[in-house]
């Protein structure tokens, strides 16, 4: 039997965090989707491509050749056959991938690779529309946010902790405008889908967010 959990939300909910440890707790595989649209922005910024000039973006990104493996569990993303995990989490492809991911193209090319890790083993895939368009089916959705200055403020620690210089209220600016970019974009945007249990983790820890998720997963599958 295959199961597929979706969890959708915005920039900064913890998904990933989240998504990982319900994988783990469910022995199943992690896909973390996010991670395909910042290797397309690897690719483009490697062509020197200009994110928002769409007509260029769209006739560039079929030469990204993007795949998934796994290691010991571990996601690894090859960008042509090259492993780029240590590439895919810096501000400038961030934001590259927040601009590009809004082009049909890239979702189109993206969205095959996706629907093929899910139909095959059971998966907890996290992302934007994974609830609302890439598994219309999937057994349980979740929809995790939390307040735009909780996010920011873990995305904060993150950057500090990592010795970077960053700014708060800069980075709550940023988180806000990607917001914007993701919810109200023509294909695909970013919103709840009607079956999709609202997880608010503004006031959770990570433990008790991973427990409601399970509780879910575990109502919807025992019927
Ligand atoms: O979750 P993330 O920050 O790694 O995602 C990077 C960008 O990709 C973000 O701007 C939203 C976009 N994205 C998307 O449009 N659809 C998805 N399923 C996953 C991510």
């Amino acid at each position: 039997m295959v199961y597929n959990i979706a969890i959708d939300g915005p920039a900064g909910a913890g998904k990933s965090t989240i998504a990982k440890r319900v994988a783990k707790e469910l022995s199943f595989i992690y896909v973390d989707t996010g991670a395909m649209y910042r290797a397309m922005a690897c690719y483009l910024l490697d062509q020197h491509v200009d994110g928002t000039d769409q007509g260029a973006v769209a006739s560039v990104c079929c030469g990204a050749g993007i795949s998934i493996e796994y290691h010991n569990g571990e996601q690894i993303v090859l960008l042509n056959k090259e492993n780029i995990n240590g590439r895919l989490r810096t501000e400038a492809v961030g934001k590259m991938a927040s601009l590009t991911s809004a082009n049909p193209k890239v979702r189109e090319h993206l969205l095959e690779l996706q629907r093929n890790l899910a139909a095959s083993q059971s998966v907890v895939m996290d992302g934007r529309d994974i609830g609302t368009t890439i598994l219309p089916n999937a057994d349980v959705k979740i929809y995790l946010t939390a307040s735009s200055m909780t996010r920011a403020k873990r995305r904060y620690k993150e950057l500090l902790e990592k010795g970077e210089d960053c700014n708060l209220e800069e980075i709550q600016k940023d988180i806000e405008e990607r917001d914007q970019r993701d919810m109200n974009r023509e294909i695909s945007p970013l919103c709840q889908a009607e079956d999709a249990v609202l997880v608010d983790s503004s006031e959770m820890t990570i433990d008790e967010v991973v427990a409601a998720i399970l509780n879910v997963f575990w109502k919807k599958t025992k019927k």
